[in-house]
């Protein structure tokens, strides 16, 4: 894997999407995008959520890279510049490892955009940082992300049980992972 100190939060250009680094100006957009019951349900985020977690967010950005290795992006539209989503990989560095997780603003579902996001992040892992192992997980119930997972060619692993705790409540998930050599769409 390699020296993550010395790596920068680039900006991840595909055809439709670009995963660039969070601006200050974005804040009031990531409120709107995330002042969302359907994202609060299986994200553990601020409900309702306020500009001033929006500021908090794009503010803290860089300093997760730096101490906590979790790079997180903005997701937004090539042609428009439209913010449409929040994409990023949380870094286990002693195992070289990383976990991936996303949210797509309500209007901007259904039309490609976290398995797009998703691809970019996982070329980025493998080609650039040299990890060796990509993970999602995913509330069981949670039809949508499973789908973008298996689009995305991870393979299921198995129920981790009462993994999470989802607004005080404990919940099940489930786990796919992505290796370097899989086969699919993945890559
Ligand atoms: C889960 C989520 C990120 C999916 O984003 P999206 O941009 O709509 O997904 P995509 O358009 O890239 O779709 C990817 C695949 O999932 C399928 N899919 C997406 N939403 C679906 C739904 N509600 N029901 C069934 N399938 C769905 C698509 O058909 C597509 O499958 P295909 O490639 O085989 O046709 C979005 O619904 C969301 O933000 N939900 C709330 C937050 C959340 O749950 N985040 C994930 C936590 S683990």
């Amino acid at each position: 894997m390699k020296d993550l100190s010395k790596i920068e939060l680039p900006t991840l250009s595909g055809a439709r999407l670009d995963l660039r680094p969070w601006r200050t100006a974005d804040a009031a957009a990531v409120a709107a995008m995330c002042d969302d019951l359907s994202v609060a349900r299986y994200i553990p985020l601020p409900s309702p959520y306020t500009l001033a977690d929006g500021e908090q967010w794009v503010g803290d950005a860089e300093r997760k890279w730096r101490q906590d290795h979790w790079a997180q992006f903005a997701v937004t539209r090539r042609e428009t510049g439209e913010l449409v989503a929040s994409c990023g990989v949380k870094i286990d560095v002693e195992r070289h490892s990383g976990e991936i997780g996303y949210l797509v603003k309500k209007e901007a579902r259904r039309t490609g955009v976290a398995s797009g996001a998703v691809r970019l992040l996982v070329a980025w892992c493998f080609d650039e940082l040299e990890l060796g192992r990509l993970q999602i997980r995913a509330h069981p119930a949670n039809t949508a992300s499973r789908r973008t997972i298996e689009a995305c060619g991870f393979q299921y692993e198995g129920l981790l049980r009462a993994y999470d705790v989802v607004r005080g409540e404990r919940t099940d998930d489930v786990i796919y992972s992505l290796l370097p050599d899989d086969p699919g769409p993945g890559r």
